[in-house]
């Protein structure tokens, strides 16, 4: 996951391979809140790991249901619909798959059974609207206080006395998960009689109704329903785990990558693996979406494969009331289109995660499209010129997921250009490898990866500041000198000897690395201490002088640098790697303020060590890693200067990131 504060996201040219799907958000929080009520252990399969299905876990811990994870399989052992705790407070940061249904479990519990429980969320929770479930709530004898604004969380529901003899009502035209929660939690109350649900109003996002009943049904619930009007839970219902339960993956988040098939997979499809066409998730229905506006789409149970049919795209209009979440996804892709795309019946889409009509609106713009907002509906029209935007998210996972795609903007513009998402990690909610399953399946032209390099004498610091910044850019790190000492290594451990340029040069060819965290490992062991010995890097001082050396690694070298960036730091970044790199920075702390430094971190790290001998030895080191005949430790000439010695790591890291982001194209972004 980046949990970076920005991620910047080069153009990309292709898109083609494998994609697993994590699971459904949907079905993950209604089986838990199913397992979690009904009696025995259901074991679930493949459930989402995200933000949502945390704090609906946690919410069923606190009220009593025991939880235990045996690898990949989730344990749950339900309440049998009997309150285990009375009183309690639950957090539920912004899932409204959390909120909605517990608040009418725990309010007809609290009503039968005695109890009093708080439910809240962070701030935006608080201003998405509860009103139409708690208005339907109260008259069955359920006593629900509004704690702060009237018609919204946080609340509280304390106690009450079910009186259920009248039609239930609820509204089903702001958000289809009034009536599913009332779905999911009037089987508690069901002992002794039918129970009617009347549904007010046109009811929208029907299929996660559906997705409801299908898994009320698989917990042995089967609720009968007289069009969309009349929803009757048969006496008696009661909940029965099926046991096993398997999640399937998230046709929402499916979207993104049929998309970036239909965009950019032109000569290998992607392939996306968790959903197919047996779906019982409404969104799956986007593929007839995508499909419209050019799509080549082949299906199997369980997987999809997307490439590219028409292009540039077809504008579609589309009332997309049944697909309001995958939905935004049109609404990127219609920047690819001709002509203008418009999206109709979509007014929930303002009391989602964000006002997502708003918010995609103002974003889209920030690209260079035309875009007319409407109170229910939007309109696309692609840019003329493309504009390099910083894309705020609004904490909404989708509008990070979705605007992602706009990066494929060379393949329909002459003058392609990066898009930085802000905020990435908001993509923990429902898919928290979004962005490496991104660059997973896609491709940019190399010179398109930003590089920023930074070069400078052994124990300037080099390390830390590229480590730092390769972290705060969520991008990743060559620590080139690590190949030479590896090569250095494997040189004293087979005894090849430090004049013999042909056999080092094969050693550093054949070198096995792998690069975990802030481990090294060398032919599967961890060599990060020894790596890190000054003979080591005495001797890689001395071969890394051998051309044939230097040749062996160039092009190891040049691989590191891939999706989303490279900070690469060594001797020759600049000047001979990455000639091209966006920011070079040369690092000159003196030689007396280096040698204290290497003096602690031996020290620190329970070597023994001597100041004037280091001098001496950092001295030796600079002269020959300034002198030798090839590549020679020089600043590029387009280099900026960096005089650490008196700074800290922070400090030079804060340089740093203020010359990196004067070189973006970002003038609209957060440091404007
Ligand atoms: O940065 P370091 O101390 O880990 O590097 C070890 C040796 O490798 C150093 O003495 C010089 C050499 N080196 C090089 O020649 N070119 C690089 N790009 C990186 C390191």
């Amino acid at each position: 996951m980046y949990a970076t504060a920005h991620l910047d996201l080069p153009p990309l040219v292709h898109a083609r391979g494998l994609v697993r799907l994590p699971g459904s958000k949907s079905i993950s929080n209604r089986v838990l809140l199913l397992a979690g009520l009904s009696e025995g252990t259901t074991r679930v399969h493949d459930l989402l790991a995200s933000d949502d299905t945390r704090v609906m876990l946690e919410a069923l811990r606190t009220l009593g249901c025991q939880v235990t994870r045996h690898g990949e399989v989730l344990e749950i052992t339900g309440l049998g619909g009997r309150l285990k705790t009375r009183e309690a407070k639950l957090f539920l940061g912004n899932a409204g798959t959390a909120m909605r249904p517990l608040t009418a479990a725990l309010a007809l519990l609290a009503a039968d059974q005695g109890g009093s429980f708080e439910l809240s969320g962070i701030p935006r929770m608080h201003e998405r609207p509860i009103g139409d479930l708690v208005d339907a709530l109260r008259p069955l004898g359920c006593r629900i206080d509004c704690l702060g604004q009237e018609g919204y969380p946080p609340l509280r529901l304390d106690g009450g006395k079910l009186k259920l003899d009248a039609p239930i009502r609820v509204r089903g035209d702001v958000s289809s998960q009034f009536l599913t929660a009332l779905l999911l939690a009037l089987p508690l109350v069901s002992e002794g009689r039918a129970l009617v649900i009347e549904v007010e109003g046109e009811l929208i996002s029907k299929p996660y109704v559906e997705i409801t009943l299908n898994l009320l049904r698989r917990f042995g619930i089967e609720v009968q329903r007289e069009g969309w009007l009349r929803f009757t839970i048969p006496q008696d219902s009661r909940y029965r785990t099926p046991g096993d339960v398997h999640v399937e993956g998230d046709a929402s988040s499916a979207s993104y990558f049929i998309a970036a098939g239909a965009l950019a997979a032109v000569d290998a499809p992607v392939r996306i693996e968790g959903v197919g066409h047996d779906s019982i998730q409404g969104d799956i229905r986007f593929v007839e979406a995508a499909r419209a506006m050019g799509a080549k789409v082949a299906s199997g149970p369980n997987w999809l494969e997307i490439s590219r049919g028409e292009w540039p795209l077809k504008a579609i209009e589309l009332d997309a009331n049944h697909i309001p979440d995958a939905a935004m996804t049109l609404a990127v892709m219609a920047l690819y289109a001709q002509g203008t795309t418009r999206l109709t019946n979509i007014a929930s889409w303002r009391v989602k995660e964000t006002d997502r009509i708003a918010a995609m609106a103002k974003e889209l713009r920030k690209l260079g499209a035309t875009v007319d907002e409407q109170p229910d509906s939007i309109a696309v029209t692609p840019p003329a010129q493309w504009r390099a935007a910083s894309i705020e998210t609004y904490d909404d996972h989708r509008m990070a997921m979705c605007f992602a795609l706009a990066a494929f903007n060379p393949l329909i513009t002459q003058q392609p250009v990066p898009v930085r998402i802000e905020d990435p990690r908001c993509v923990a909610k429902t898919f928290p490898d979004f962005f490496e399953s991104l660059f997973d399946v896609s491709r940019a032209r190399t010179e398109d990866i930003p590089v920023l390099t930074v070069d400078g004498p052994t124990a300037s610091g080099k390390g830390t500041l590229a480590a730092v910044l390769a972290q705060r850019l969520g991008y990743h790190l060559l620590d080139s000198g690590v190949l030479y000492r590896a090569t250095a290594l494997a040189a004293i451990r087979r005894q090849v000897g430090p004049d013999d340029e042909a056999g080092l040069a094969e050693l550093a060819a054949g070198l096995n690395l792998r690069f975990n965290a802030d481990q090294v490992q060398m032919d599967g062991e961890d060599e990060t201490l020894a790596l890190r010995e000054e003979q080591v890097g005495s001797l890689a001082s001395r071969i890394s002088a051998l051309p044939a050396v230097r040749r062996a690694l160039f092009e190891l070298q040049l691989s590191f640098r891939q999706l989303p960036g490279l900070v690469a730091d060594g001797r020759d970044m600049g000047t001979v790697l990455f000639p091209g790199a966006q920011l070079k920075v040369f690092l000159t702390a003196s030689v007396e303020t280096r040698a204290e430094r290497r003096y602690n971190q031996l020290i620190s790290k329970g070597f023994s060590a001597n100041l004037p001998d280091l001098c001496a030895d950092l001295e030796a080191r600079d002269l020959r890693d300034k002198t030798r005949a090839i590549s020679p430790l020089k600043p590029a000439q387009d280099a900026r200067m960096l005089d650490n010695s008196q700074m800290t790591v922070d400090e030079s890291v804060d340089l740093v990131l203020g010359w990196w982001e004067a070189s973006r194209p970002f003038q609209d972004g957060p440091g404007r």
